[in-house]
């Protein structure tokens, strides 16, 4: 087995390897000087199973034009089989065409992926289930949830509910509830604009409770803060939000500052952007991809990996 590392998350990678102790594997990455991609494999992977370790977050057009590339550097050195690990898939949101005239770039992304040369996915929380029919090949599909969980319960809240602040989040929502054991609701939204959202129901009692909160993405931060706002006004005695990916987009930091949240608890699946006096906890999810990679190698089932002890 070998893995590899693009420069999305290095970070991240160094974790996988050292849970793994395996050193990520020797890569010259640089830009020619126009700006395109330049990639050399500097070991032989020859017959090799490789891991290419890459989130295609921001800026996502460069991260995800280099992991294209690696794979094609992979396939073309004979690697027997190419994983690619995207421990957040950027460009998932458009996964439908809910508008005349737009693109499903979740499945463009698909189609990108399998042309360069990937035999297998490994991701983690897609923002829809179903990404993972866009793929003619096998795709391991992780949550994030464990690692959430598991810290949230040490956390030990006295009376809370689970929240989510959309329909589309419902389903998460309610795993969350079940493996927290506590109480669940749902907040009704309807998105004006990239940047403006309105939250205008709460379906279930949040009155005196701790409101988990629970999410696949914060971005601009702006469905969390609309559904903090209402949760507040509706009796919640302390805001928490769980969620996989924290993409912090340019302005979410002032915008997140001056929300009701009283605390962010993300994962490691994307570098964070300087987010200085938020209260926030990064979880790692090194371990929990280094343990996949393993399984996948060793032809072994990744399923008890959804399991929260
Ligand atoms: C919506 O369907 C997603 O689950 C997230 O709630 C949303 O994409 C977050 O984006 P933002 O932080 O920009 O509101």
């Amino acid at each position: 087995m070998k893995i590899f590392s693009g420069s999305a998350n290095h970070k991240l990678a160094e974790g996988i390897s050292a849970y793994l102790k395996i050193p990520l594997g020797e890569l010259q990455l640089r830009r020619f000087p126009d700006g395109e991609v330049c990639v050399k494999i500097v070991e032989n992977i020859r017959g090799k199973d490789v891991f290419i370790i890459q989130p295609t977050c921001h800026p996502v057009n460069e991260n995800l034009m280099e992991l294209l590339i690696l794979i094609d550097a992979m396939r073309r050195a004979s690697a027997a089989r190419i994983t690619a690990v995207l421990p957040y898939y950027g460009y998932g949101r458009q996964d439908r065409k809910d508008q005349p005239r737009v693109p499903i770039t979740a499945k463009l992304v698909a189609n990108l992926l399998v042309a360069a040369g990937a035999n297998r996915i490994l991701a983690m929380d897609f923002h829809a289930q179903q990404i993972q029919g866009f793929f003619d090949i096998p795709v391991d599909h992780l949550f994030a949830a464990p690692v959430l969980v598991k810290y949230l319960r040490e956390k030990k809240y006295p009376k809370s509910v689970v929240v989510s602040p959309d329909p589309g989040g419902m389903k998460m929502a309610y795993a969350y509830s079940r493996m927290l054991k506590s109480e669940l609701a749902i907040v009704a939204k309807q998105r004006r604009g990239d940047c403006e959202v309105e939250s205008y129901n709460i379906v279930g009692d949040v009155k005196d409770r701790v409101a988990i909160l629970v999410d696949d993405l914060i971005s601009t931060g702006t469905t969390l803060c609309a559904a903090a706002q209402l949760l507040r006004r509706h009796g919640a005695t302390n805001i928490v939000t769980a969620a996989s990916h924290a993409i912090f987009a340019p302005g979410s930091h002032a915008r997140l500052a001056q929300s009701e949240i009283n605390e962010f608890i993300i994962t490691n699946s994307v570098p964070m952007n300087d987010m200085g006096g938020l209260p926030i906890k990064v979880l790692s999810v090194a371990e929990l991809l280094g343990q996949a990679i393993d399984r996948i190698h060793n032809s072994q089932s990744v399923s008890s990996l959804f399991k929260v002890e």
